[in-house]
């Protein structure tokens, strides 16, 4: 029998944790023979090598280097460069997972060349089109013919933009499937005591920011604010905040460096001296981050996957957006939506510090073993 060659294709931080899932599950399998191809969206060390390594990733077969850009620059690029790929390899199947540009890009190649293309993390939809990810989720939706969904409400959306049924399957969250496979090794991580943030050996009461999305950093105006009210509730608790290199530059470019407290080095004398505030670091590596998020008082993020990981950490996470594609979190897990406006971001984060956060379950299927279902049905219909 000639193994089936499927194609796993990623090209930014958060596909990562997804593939890992599925390519050591796709692996126990004779009947495969996958494929890895990183497309270089993400290309620093610790938006990239570093989860390869830690996710114990093998090296990706094939890389693309595309690189930054605008949308079409950096799609445009991909599809280039993957099609050549594809000719060469002729897989018979691509699997593209989450909704970077990556993913629309190859998913969109694999379907002219009449190629099966399987979409893992289908279905979610925030219902905000001036969101590029609402963009590609939509589109690599359309021309998917395996969709692999996380929740129920995004088998429900599929449904209704006139997807087959047959095509849908409900197979649970591989992005978990990873974290409960690495969680007792990044509670070995020291980065709570290279962070300062013991004290008699209990871990001081801290919150965790991320912040990426261009509704966020790209406008003035509105990082001020959810910098300014972050920078006022950090009086009371500490707020450490991994940036990511985009918000670095916004920041910077706005001039708004003095309401962040940057230390490049987080092994440096520089950490001691902060204990409250913003502390703005380098972006974290997987074990460092997981480790950072599960002994959180609380989250502040605008990033999807972290909404999953809070919900099964059972950690509050305050939202800093208006609309979410993953309502599941909202109204089984941890999640808060808090928009950027200051009262209502301060209100929710000073209820959270007194601790009226309701508990509410795990969502259905999130269980650790969504790649075991994903790649059930692979051997069942390739
Ligand atoms: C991308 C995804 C977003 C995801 C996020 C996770 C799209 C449309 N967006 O956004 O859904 O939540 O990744 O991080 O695909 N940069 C670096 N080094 C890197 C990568 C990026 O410095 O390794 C800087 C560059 O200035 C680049 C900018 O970040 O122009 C944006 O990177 P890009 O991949 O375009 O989008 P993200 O904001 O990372």
């Amino acid at each position: 029998m000639i193994a089936k060659k499927i194609v796993i294709a990623v090209g930014a931080r958060p596909n990562f944790m997804k593939a890992a899932a599925l390519l050591e599950e796709l692996k126990k399998h004779s009947k495969f023979n996958p494929i890895l191809i990183h497309t270089g969206q993400h290309y620093d060390n610790e938006m990239s090598d570093s989860f390869f390594k830690e996710l114990n990733l093998s090296e990706p077969d094939i890389c693309l280097g595309v690189g930054s850009g605008t949308h079409a620059e950096q799609t445009g690029k991909i599809i280039l460069k993957i099609e050549k790929v594809f000719f060469k390899e002729k897989p018979d199947l691509v699997i593209v997972v989450g909704d970077v540009n990556s993913t629309i890009a190859c998913a969109l190649v694999a379907a002219k060349l009449d190629i099966p293309v399987a979409h893992v993390e289908a279905g979610l939809r925030s219902f905000d089109r001036t969101m590029p990810e609402e963009i590609n989720r939509l589109l690599t939706d359309q021309i998917s013919d395996y969709l692999f969904t996380t929740c129920e409400d995004a088998n429900l959306n599929l449904i209704r933009e006139g997807i087959p049924k047959g095509k849908i399957f409900f197979v649970g969250n591989v992005m978990i499937d990873t974290l409960l496979n690495h969680i007792q090794k990044a509670e070995k991580s020291n980065i709570i005591e290279m962070l300062n943030l013991n004290k008699n050996n209990n871990i001081k009461k801290y919150a965790l920011l991320t912040l990426h999305r261009p509704s966020n950093v790209d406008d003035s105006l509105i990082l001020k604010r959810i910098l300014s009210v972050l920078f006022d509730f950090s009086r009371d608790i500490p707020i450490i905040f991994p940036v990511h290199p985009r918000t670095l530059k916004q920041i910077r470019k706005f001039k708004m460096d003095k309401m962040i407290n940057y230390v490049e080095n987080i092994s440096s004398n520089e950490i001691n001296k902060v204990n409250q505030n913003i502390l703005a670091i380098p972006p974290l590596g997987y074990l460092d981050f997981l480790c950072l998020m599960s002994n959180a008082t609380m989250v502040f993020t605008d990033s999807g996957g972290i909404q999953e990981e809070t919900t099964i950490l059972r950690i509050p996470c305050l939202t800093l957006r208006n609309n979410t594609e993953r309502p599941i979190t909202v109204k089984e897990g941890t999640n808060i939506m808090v928009g950027n406006d200051p009262d209502k971001v301060m209100g929710s984060a000073l209820r959270v510090l007194k601790d009226e956060v309701p508990k509410k379950r795990i969502p259905k299927y999130w269980d650790g073993k969504a790649a075991e279902r994903i790649v059930r049905v692979l051997i069942d219909k390739l």
